[in-house]
C-alpha cells in the first residue's frame, strides 16, 4: 500500500516520529533534508493550545520547507480537542495527529495518551471531535493496548477509520511495555487487517535497511522512526552507512546547529540543542568526553565554536 494521509501523498514511506523535546523545526528541517518523508511535531496539549500559552504556541514554529508536517495534539477531554484541531488546522500543517501512545505518568493519570488505550469509547469521542472540527487529515498514533491482557490495537484502529482517521500509527508495545521489549508485528498486521486506511508501523527500527525490510515483511504504508533518528538523521537516507565517519557526523550536526541558530531563540532552547548535539558522537569512543564538552557550552556561539574545536581535533585523531 502507497503511503499517504488523506490526499496528502508521502513522497517516501519513512517517517519520523515525534518526540516531546525532540522533533522540534530545526531537527524535522534536518530528517527532511536526508529525505524523510513526513516528520511529525513534538507533542501539543490541546488545554494550552486553546488557552494560547506560550510555551504551546512555541510548538507551532513551522516553514514551507518541512512540509508536509503533521502536528500532534493530547488531552482527554474531547470537546477541547475538538477546538484544539480548529485552531490547528488554520495552521500550515498537512495534518493532525491524535496521541493515543504516550505513557508518562502525568498524561495518563489525566486519561489522556496511552490510557485511551483501555478506554475506547472516549477514544472514539475525541477522534471523532478532532475529525468534525479539523479541516486537515487526521492520523492516529495509538499503542498494541494497555498491557498484554488487553490488547486493544485492532478495535481502537477500527473506531478511528470509523470516526474519520485517515492513517494509523502504531507502537508495537503496550502501556506497560514502556519503551522495551520485543515489537509485536503480529499486532500491526492484525491492525491492518482491520482498517482499510494506511497503517504506519513504529517501535525500534535502528537502520534504513531495517526500515527497507520491515516494509517488505508486512506491507505497512510507511515505518516510523523515533529514538534511531536522534543524532542520525541519516536514518532517513537511502545507501548510506549508517555508523558514517566522524566528518560525516559533524557535518550533519553542523548543518543542526545552523538550523536551530536560525529558527530557534536559544533561551529556553539550548539546552535542548546541546542534548541533540552530543548524540552525534553516541556509540564512538569519544562520547563521553565530547558531551562534557558541549554540556559546557552557554550560548549558541560557544556551541559553534566547541563543535568547530572537536571537528579539528577529531578529524586529526
Ligand atoms: C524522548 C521521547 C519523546 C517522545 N515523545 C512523544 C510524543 O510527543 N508523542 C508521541 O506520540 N510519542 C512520543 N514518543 C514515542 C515515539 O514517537 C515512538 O513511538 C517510540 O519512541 C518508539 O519508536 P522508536 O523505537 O523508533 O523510538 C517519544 C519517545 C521518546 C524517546
Amino acid at each position: 500500500m502507497t503511503c499517504s494521509l488523506g490526499a496528502i501523498p508521502i513522497t517516501t514511506p519513512f517517517i519520523l516520529a515525534p518526540m516531546a523535546g525532540g522533533t522540534d523545526l530545526p531537527f524535522r528541517l534536518l530528517c527532511k533534508e536526508y529525505g524523510a518523508g513526513l516528520c511529525y511535531s513534538e507533542m501539543i496539549d490541546c488545554r494550552g493550545l486553546v488557552s494560547q500559552q506560550r510555551d504551546c504556541l512555541e510548538l507551532l514554529l513551522t516553514n514551507a520547507a518541512e512540509q508536509p508536517v503533521v502536528m500532534q495534539l493530547y488531552g482527554r477531554d474531547p470537546a477541547t480537542m475538538g477546538e484544539a484541531a480548529a485552531i490547528l488546522s488554520e495552521h500550515p500543517v498537512a495534518g493532525i495527529d491524535i496521541n493515543m501512545g504516550c505513557p508518562m505518568e502525568k498524561v495518563v493519570q489525566t486519561g489522556a495518551g496511552a490510557a485511551l488505550m483501555k478506554n475506547p469509547r472516549l477514544a472514539e469521542q475525541i477522534i471523532t471531535a478532532v475529525c468534525k472540527n479539523s479541516k486537515k487529515p487526521v492520523s492516529v498514533k495509538i499503542r498494541s493496548g494497555w498491557n498484554q491482557h488487553t490488547i486493544t490495537a485492532p478495535e481502537i484502529a477500527r473506531i478511528a477509520e470509523g470516526a474519520g482517521a485517515h492513517a494509523i500509527a502504531i507502537h508495537a508495545r503496550t502501556w506497560s511495555d514502556g519503551f522495551t521489549g520485543p515489537i509485536d508485528h503480529e499486532v500491526i498486521r492484525q491492525v491492518m487487517e482491520s482498517v482499510a486506511i494506511p497503517v504506519i508501523a513504529n517501535g525500534d527500527i535502528t537502520s534504513h535497511e531495517q526500515g527497507v525490510a520491515l516494509l517488505k515483511k508486512i506491507g505497512c504504508a510507511g515505518v516510523m522512526i523515533g529514538r534511531a533518528a536522534l543524532g542520525a538523521p541519516w536514518i532517513f537516507s537511502r545507501g548510506v552507512n549508517q555508523h558514517p565517519s566522524m566528518a560525516y557526523r559533524i557535518k550533519a550536526l553542523q548543518r543542526h546547529l545552523e538550523l536551530a541558530e536560525i529558527h530557534l531563540a536559544p533561551e529556553p532552547n539550548l539546552s535542548k540543542i546541546r542534548n541533540h548535539a552530543w548524540k552525534y558522537f553516541r556509540g564512538t569512543t569519544n562520547g563521553p568526553a565530547v558531551r562534557r564538552q558541549i554540556d559546557a557550552a552557554t550560548t549558541y556561539p560557544e556551541l559553534r565554536t566547541c563543535i568547530d574545536t572537536l571537528a579539528e581535533q577529531l578529524l586529526r585523531q
